[in-house]
């Protein structure tokens, strides 16, 4: 396995971070999850957008030009023989504040470490799209956005994997998390849409979660097809009570969410605009991919 480490590819045996990196003593970094399909980056400027505003938020500067990334994911992928026509890739960019001293100035770390991983995508079961999933909620809230704003995709994944512990403990596909005034925010890794009605309701940004780019294309792909879209601060009550739900993310895509703490959605199946919405996903994704040229 070939991983990029600031600014060259090493061998995963070499592939190593010093102690002293302040993303591994104080989680002081911010990450992104790309994916291809076949050799294609899905989504890639939106994505690199959300990796510079991360690192704005935070006031890191990523040393390598924005323009440079498209072609270092391709050598990521080419050289793990991955993002191939049997093979979709997983990408993952980390960029820490860097090694320095003891301590939480920024100041102290003069680079940023950047890494790039690239392996095999693993998606769902394909039966799971069949049957949905079971998700649960947790006891766990959302970060405060005035604490730390869930928009910053950070090194910092406690609040998440608190979240995620509460769902294998509980044997469920994945938790929901509340915000700080008990309305819905999103999964762990994923954003959380449901329909009553006919009409497609996602928790709004301010409720505090990640602006997810799955999240975005649901969007516009709805509006397209006319169906009415709430994006509001949700109760867990009109969750339980909706006719079909499911979650969003780059790897998952659209997945339907067929009972919340073990009572079902609905009728407890994937429901028809979910199935609608997958459909028009899986037919859509070439708009969303890099063209063919570019690899
Ligand atoms: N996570 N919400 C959170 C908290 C996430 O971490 C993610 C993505 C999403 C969905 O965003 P998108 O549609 O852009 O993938 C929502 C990725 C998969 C991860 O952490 O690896």
């Amino acid at each position: 396995m070939w991983i990029f480490l600031n600014d060259k590819f090493v061998r995963k045996e070499e592939a190593l971070v010093s102690v002293f990196d302040h993303g591994f003593l104080y989680g002081d970094g911010i990450y992104e999850t790309l994916r291809s399909y076949g050799p294609r980056l899905f989504m890639h400027p939106q994505h690199l957008a959300r990796l510079f505003r991360s690192a704005e938020a935070i006031g890191l500067t990523i040393p390598i030009h924005r323009e440079r990334w498209p072609e270092l994911l391709h050598e990521s992928m080419e050289r793990n023989d991955v993002g191939t026509l049997e093979q979709d890739a997983y990408l993952r960019i980390t960029v820490s504040r860097g090694v320095g001293g003891i301590g939480l100035d920024p100041g102290l770390c003069p680079s940023a470490t950047i890494v790039i991983l690239a392996q095999p995508l693993v998606a769902p079961a394909p039966a799971l799209y069949d049957i949905g999933v079971d998700v649960m909620l947790a006891t766990t809230r959302r970060n405060l956005p005035s604490a730390l704003s869930p928009q910053i995709k950070s090194l910092n994944f406690l609040n998440n994997i608190l979240a995620k512990r509460e769902a294998l403990a509980a044997g469920a596909f994945d938790s929901l998390l509340l915000n700080w005034e008990g309305h819905l925010t999103e999964g762990t890794i994923s954003n959380l849409f449901f329909v009553t009605d006919g009409q497609l309701c996602t928790p709004s940004l301010a409720c505090g979660l990640l602006d997810g780019i799955t999240r975005s294309i649901v969007l516009q792909l709805a509006k397209e097809q006319n169906i009415t879209v709430a994006e509001g601060r949700f109760t867990p009550a009109q969750l339980y009570q909706s006719d079909e739900s499911f979650v969003t993310n780059t790897s998952m895509e659209i997945m339907p969410v067929t009972s919340v703490d073990r009572k079902p959605i609905g009728d407890g199946k994937p429901g028809p605009i979910t199935r609608k919405l997958r459909e028009l996903f899986l037919g859509a994704r070439e708009r969303f991919l890099e063209p063919a040229s570019s690899q």
